[in-house]
């Protein structure tokens, strides 16, 4: 039975993998920072194949000690899941937040990586998966933070694929566009004081509502594209899911980063949303 540890399995795509790799022929471990406060999470702990265990990716001594009890499972599959988003104008959010967001969504994964692969690399097997984001793969207004902890662990990922491959390491990128979980309630920072960026946070607002309520998907089909990617015999670096990420990133890259740069000088709402119309064939919001 192989086995597969899971960060911040709390809510939304977290806990989505771990139940749909508790289903198949896995020894889960499903790891949050209070998993006793999440009752699904409670309740799917009470599965055989699946243990609960405690962890902060953002404290090395939470990891060493996760690390320690569980000195008898070999780690065969990897899940750096757990992040952290938020948005603000680089001008008015703060630097403790930029290191918030860095610390878990990069610094978080890579703490996690160090650990498993001394021993997927002498027993010559693993898969690590990085949960990162179309926001690795092209820039979003006022997530400026976001976006970079997304581009590093991109970086960080392609680089290992190709230094891990010849111990037969598989890493991948699971790179979700708009996914409907708590993490738009939790909005780690949203600075009060925006008026001069006030424009962008309206069509942020528009967009997320427009991907929460049509253009987004369910946590399960990530879920289900990371459990196909540990036994899939033709294994993908980058994973763009779904559609609307897709999207997202065709766009960016069919009309360059000038054009993105000089959409930034649109100051009307509806000159801006029906040009991204034209672009995408549909309304973006
Ligand atoms: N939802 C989307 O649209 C979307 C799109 C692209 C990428 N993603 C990425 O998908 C991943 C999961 O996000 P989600 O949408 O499922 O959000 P979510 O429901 O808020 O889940 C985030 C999980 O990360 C955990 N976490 C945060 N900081 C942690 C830390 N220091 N140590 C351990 N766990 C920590 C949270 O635990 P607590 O309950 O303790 O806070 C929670 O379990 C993230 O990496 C996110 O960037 C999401």
């Amino acid at each position: 039975m192989k086995v597969v540890l899971i960060t911040g399995c709390s809510t939304g795509i977290g806990f989505a993998t771990a139940k749909q790799f508790s289903l198949g022929d896995y020894q889960v471990i499903a790891t949050a920072r209070s998993p006793k406060s999440s009752d699904e999470l409670v309740e799917l702990g009470e599965k055989e194949n699946v243990l609960l265990k405690e962890l902060d990716v953002c404290d090395q001594e939470s990891v060493d000690k996760l690390f320690d009890e569980l000195n008898n499972f070999e780690i065969d599959v990897l899940v750096n899941n757990a992040g952290v988003g938020g948005s603000g104008s680089v001008e008015n959010t703060e630097i403790e937040f930029a290191k918030l967001l860095m610390e878990t969504n990069y610094f978080g994964a890579l703490r996690m990586m160090k650990k498993v692969i001394p021993s997927m690399r002498s027993r010559r097997s693993g898969a690590i998966i990085n949960v990162s984001s179309q926001a690795g793969r092209r820039p979003f207004a006022l997530m400026s933070h976001y976006c970079a902890t997304k581009y590093a662990l991109n970086g960080l990922s392609e680089s290992m694929a190709h230094e891990l491959a010849q111990f037969n390491i598989r890493v991948t990128l699971i790179e979700p566009g708009t996914v409907i979980t708590p993490i738009f309630g939790k909005g780690n920072s949203i600075p009060e004081d925006e008026k001069d960026y006030s424009i962008f946070q309206g069509r942020m607002i528009r967009q997320v509502t427009k991907g929460l309520t049509e253009l987004g998907c369910g946590p399960d089909i990530i879920a289900k594209c990371m459990v196909d990617f540990v036994t899939t015999k033709d294994p993908k670096l980058h994973y763009l899911i779904d559609k609307d990420a897709v999207d997202n990133v065709d766009i960016y890259n069919k009309y360059g980063p000038e054009t993105w740069v000089s959409d930034g000088k649109i100051l009307d709402d509806e000159e801006f949303f029906s040009t991204m119309k034209d672009r995408y064939g549909y309304e973006i919001g």
